[in-house]
């Protein structure tokens, strides 16, 4: 019921890959490749790609009722890659709203969500997810921020990559179904378990400038809560913003 699962050597990203056979593909294929000479984060950012050990997977899913039946979606993604690494045995990860999987306060797996299509209407999205399983040394200092593998989680014996993979296919193509007909609230209480900004003190960038407060969890629609130090709560949506511990 996996549409296709493609597997390449080197490539520019799996998601442009995706993106320039939309018309073409079935629902629920999969590109995956051994490293990206151009693989992106949100907003233009880089994500580092070296070949090895690691994981660089898109999918594409189909969605009858168009972005508007969304919200929450890259949450939801979240969640069904906390549910592969806990098939996995690795329990010590959580979610930084709205796209990052950390581990230890670093940067495990990120997840990329890109829409095309009606808002009412038929639409497609490219799901991209990098997931480190063992980094080399050197990539360290070319991170921007702390980032870390599975091997580090699991005393140097990662599970291989093949069994990873699986784990994420298998659980990307269950949960994408289950979001299709069910949407966010179905995926809401574990997204609420794996919260890693509730309670936490925040510095926010949004429209209404920079600001601290504090994580209040997430709304039905996948938006993020949170109370500023005046004890106002606003809703923050996760296009425009950016938010660090503080
Ligand atoms: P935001 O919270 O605003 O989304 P972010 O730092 O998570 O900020 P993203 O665009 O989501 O930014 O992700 C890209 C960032 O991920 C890069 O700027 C880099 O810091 C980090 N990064 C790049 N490659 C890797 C990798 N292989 N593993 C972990 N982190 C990486
Ligand atoms: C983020 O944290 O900003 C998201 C990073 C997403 C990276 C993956 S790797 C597979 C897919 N191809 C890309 O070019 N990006 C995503």
């Amino acid at each position: 019921d996996v549409g296709m699962i493609e597997v390449h050597w080197d490539i520019d990203s799996t998601s442009s890959e995706l993106a320039r056979r939309i018309p073409v593909l079935d629902d629920l294929a999969f590109v995956m490749a051994e490293t990206q000479s151009a693989g992106r984060g949100r907003r233009g950012r880089t994500w580092l790609s070296p070949p090895g050990m690691n994981l660089y997977l898109s999918v594409l899913k189909r969605f009858d009722a168009g972005f508007a039946s969304l919200s929450g979606l890259s949450l939801a993604v979240g969640v069904m890659l906390i549910r592969a690494l806990d098939d996995l045995g690795i329990r010590t990860a959580g979610l930084k709203w709205p796209n990052d999987v950390l581990a230890g306060n670093a940067k495990l797996a990120g997840i990329l969500v890109e829409l095309s299509g009606e808002y009412s209407g038929p639409c497609a999205a490219i799901i991209g997810v990098g997931l480190n399983i063992r980094l080399p040394d050197s990539l360290h200092e070319r991170a921007d921020q702390p980032i870390t593998d599975l091997a580090s989680l699991s005393g140097g014996q990662p599970p291989g990559r093949n069994r990873v993979a699986a784990a994420v296919v298998a659980s990307l193509s269950e949960g994408l179904r289950h979001f299709e007909r069910h949407g966010f609230a179905s995926f809401a209480a574990e997204y609420g378990a794996s919260d890693l900004l509730r309670g936490q003190s925040l510095r926010v960038i949004d429209p209404r400038g920079e600001y601290t407060a504090t994580g209040e969890g997430v709304d039905e629609r996948g938006a993020l809560r949170v109370r500023r130090a005046t004890g106002e709560l606003v809703t923050v949506d996760s296009a425009e913003v950016s938010v660090r511990r503080s």
